[in-house]
C-alpha cells in the first residue's frame, strides 16, 4: 500500500490542485489531501470550510481513493501517523523550486524514509494560486473554468454577503 500525502493551505482548493490530485490519485492507492491549519497565512476560509471545498471537489470529479484530512505541527509527524510514506508537492513553474527544495530537503532531514514527489500540473493552470483566485472574485470578477463549482459558489456567497 503506497499512501501518498499531498499538504497545503488550499485556501481556496483550485483546479491546479485538483489536476495534481487527480495525477497523484493515479500513481499511489491513496493521497490523503490535507489542510494546514496553522500554516503562517491567515486564510479567509476556515479549516472546515476548506475540507469540506476539497470533498465536494473529489467527489464531482468521482475520484476514488482520496481522502480529505487537516493537520497542524510538522508535516512529517502527520505523515508518520498516516503511514504514508510519499509527500506529494506541485511544480508550476522555476519560481516554486527554491521554496520547494528547501521545504524538500528540510522534509527529508525529519524523516529521510519519507520521499517529497512533485507532479505538475497541466500548464492551463500554470499561473493560477489561491490569493489571485480570492483577489479576482473579491472584484467580481469570472473564476469560472478556474476552481471547482462548490468553490465558485462559496466565493459569491462570501462576497455578496460582504
Ligand atoms: N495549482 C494552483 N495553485 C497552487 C498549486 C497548483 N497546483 N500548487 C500550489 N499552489 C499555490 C497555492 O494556492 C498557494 O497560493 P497562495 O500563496 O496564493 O495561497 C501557493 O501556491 C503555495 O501554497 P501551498 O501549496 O498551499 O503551500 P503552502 O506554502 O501554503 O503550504 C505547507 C505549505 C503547509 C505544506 C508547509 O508550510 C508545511 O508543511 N507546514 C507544516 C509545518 C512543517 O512541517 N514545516 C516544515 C516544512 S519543511
Amino acid at each position: 500500500m503506497k499512501i501518498a500525502i499531498y499538504p497545503g493551505t488550499f485556501d481556496p482548493i483550485t483546479n491546479g490542485h485538483l489536476d495534481i490530485i487527480q495525477r497523484a490519485s493515479l500513481l499511489f492507492d491513496t493521497v490523503i489531501v490535507t489542510v494546514a491549519v496553522n500554516s503562517s497565512k491567515t486564510p479567509m476560509f476556515s479549516t472546515e470550510e476548506r475540507v469540506d471545498l476539497i470533498r465536494s471537489a473529489i467527489k464531482e470529479k468521482k475520484i476514488k481513493n482520496v481522502s480529505v484530512d487537516s493537520f497542524s505541527g510538522l508535516l512529517v509527524t502527520f505523515a508518520r501517523k498516516k503511514k504514508a510514506s510519499v509527500l506529494i508537492r506541485g511544480l508550476r513553474a522555476v519560481s516554486d523550486f527554491e521554496y520547494e527544495f528547501q521545504m524538500a530537503l528540510m522534509n527529508r532531514k525529519q524523516d529521510p524514509k519519507i520521499t517529497t514527489v512533485f507532479l505538475m500540473p497541466h500548464e492551463k493552470y500554470t499561473y493560477l494560486n489561491s490569493s489571485i483566485i480570492r483577489e479576482v472574485a473579491r472584484l467580481d470578477g469570472s473564476v469560472r473554468d478556474l476552481v471547482p463549482v462548490a468553490v465558485q459558489k462559496k466565493l459569491k456567497e462570501k462576497f455578496t454577503t460582504k
